[in-house]
């Protein structure tokens, strides 16, 4: 198994990662825990920025941040120069919090509510991606009671689906999201934002799927949008591409180097526009890309149970309510015994969680390590969509999260105390209610 980023072997045969034995770790803050390798986010924001720098284009790299939302990791997108979307006033009011640049921040949703959108004008925020009709009036609306103009991208699907798991493809034309390319929708909301004076209609956008894995999705969304726009006569400042660069969950997959993407873009875009139009400036909104290999969680060891001639089972002190995914989209992951990287991976297991659920399964047939209760496990690559879909099921109080970065480790979220957990409930006389 090949390491992700800073992750070492250290001589006690101990998995290390940004200079710091896990087990210590998981000693230290408890477990579950998220593990964030700072260094290994630097590095990708980097080679984005430095993909577009190549290119001598205008550009901004937005981190999406569903993937994983917390003030720190917002202060981080800062420090790495990244713009930031946000898809909720939820999100919204984190950036803030986090003092990220008000002006970088791009505020996405399909049924952002009246409250939301007032609130992201109060901030003048740098642009709302409209997702539909309803929203745009709406925005006009509100923009004009406070007298202000709102910069907008419209959020397209073109019609490109991209080779990836079905429950996460949006790019494609029977989708809950954007404005329809073939049946004139966006050519129509083109115009009417237009001429919407509290609108300025700063350009498209378009998010094709995620876990993309090769460039040519996103050449032949950008050539299927600039036949419309041309046969419209529009031309947008801005073109938004979005996100869905995959990552390594395990082995078997390969990703691209990030340039790869930005260049086959920027490519595609030049050749349709050509010498006739001008070159918009280029957005991206990478999430998984940015977080998800930089991300790992350790887990103890606990209970095992043997079906003679079936399966091994391993359970660990998380599971469904930490990560989701497994679950949700029978994702894949790689896991190792951190306190014996050393030993053979000479045994079959499958990891499950601790949830009152069947299907509460981490990963199902993987070789590890002989383990024993009381071994601290890591999964790896849990650094996207993990923590942001941690949820309370079986009343688990939901992990701690810490960066790690140049052998120092932050504590960037607190774990959530049983107290935590029912602190929002009110006894039964306060449910009646009173005559
Ligand atoms: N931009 C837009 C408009 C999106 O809808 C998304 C993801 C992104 C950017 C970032 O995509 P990424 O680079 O992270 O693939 N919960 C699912 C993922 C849902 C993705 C939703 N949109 C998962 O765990 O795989």
């Amino acid at each position: 198994m090949n390491l992700y980023g800073t992750s070492a072997i250290t001589d006690k045969g101990h998995l290390s990662v940004g200079g710091i034995d896990t087990v210590q770790l998981s000693e230290k803050y408890g477990t579950a825990l998220y593990v964030y390798d700072v260094a290994m986010i630097r590095e990708k924001a980097k080679a984005f920025r430095k993909a577009f720098e190549q290119e001598e284009v205008n550009y901004q790299v937005a981190y999406a941040s569903k993937a994983f939302s917390c003030i720190a990791m917002i202060q981080l997108a800062e420090e790495e120069g990244l713009s930031l979307d946000v898809v909720s006033g939820g999100e919204l009011y984190t950036a803030l919090k986090a003092g990220f640049p008000v002006d970088r921040i791009h505020f996405h949703g399909n049924n952002k509510s009246e409250a939301e959108i007032q609130m992201a004008l109060d901030a003048e925020i740098g642009c709302f991606v409209v997702d539909n009709f309803y929203e745009l009036s709406l925005l006009e609306q509100l923009a004009e009671e406070k007298n202000v103009t709102a910069n907008v991208l419209l959020r397209i699907t073109p019609g490109i689906e991209a080779h990836t798991h079905d429950y996460i493809l949006t790019g494609q034309e029977d989708s809950k999201f954007g404005f329809d390319l073939q049946s004139g929708q966006v050519e129509q909301a083109i115009s009417r934002a237009t001429e919407m004076r509290a609108i300025h209609l700063l350009g498209l956008h378009c998010h094709i799927g995620s876990q993309i894995f090769e460039t040519n999705g996103f050449v032949m969304a950008i050539e299927k949008i600039y036949r419309y726009l041309k046969s419209y006569g529009y031309e947008p400042e801005v073109l938004n591409l979005g996100g869905g660069f995959g990552i390594r969950y395990t082995e078997a997959d390969e990703p691209i180097p990030v340039g790869q993407y930005v260049e086959a873009m920027i490519n595609a875009v030049r050749t349709q526009v050509g010498n006739d139009m001008t070159m918009p400036e280029i957005w991206i909104e990478p999430g998984r890309s940015l977080v998800g290999e930089a991300g790992m969680t350790l887990y103890t060891v606990g209970s095992h149970k043997k079906v003679p001639e079936l399966r091994h089972y391993l359970a660990v002190d998380g599971g469904m309510t930490d990560n989701l995914r497994p679950a949700l989209y029978q994702a894949k992951y790689e896991a190792t015994i951190a306190n014996r990287m050393n030993e053979p991976k000479d045994q079959l297991y499958s990891v499950a969680g601790k949830c009152c659920e069947s299907g509460d399964m981490l990963i199902w047939d993987c070789t590890l390590q002989r383990a024993i209760a009381g071994d601290t496990m890591a999964v790896f690559s849990t650094g996207a969509y993990g923590y942001s879909m941690a949820n309370n099921y079986n009343r688990l109080p939901r992990p701690a999260v810490v960066f790690v970065e140049n052998g120092e480790a932050n504590l960037v979220v607190r774990r959530e105390s049983y107290e935590d957990l029912i602190r929002h409930d009110l006894p039964l006389k306060h449910a009646i209610i009173s005559k």
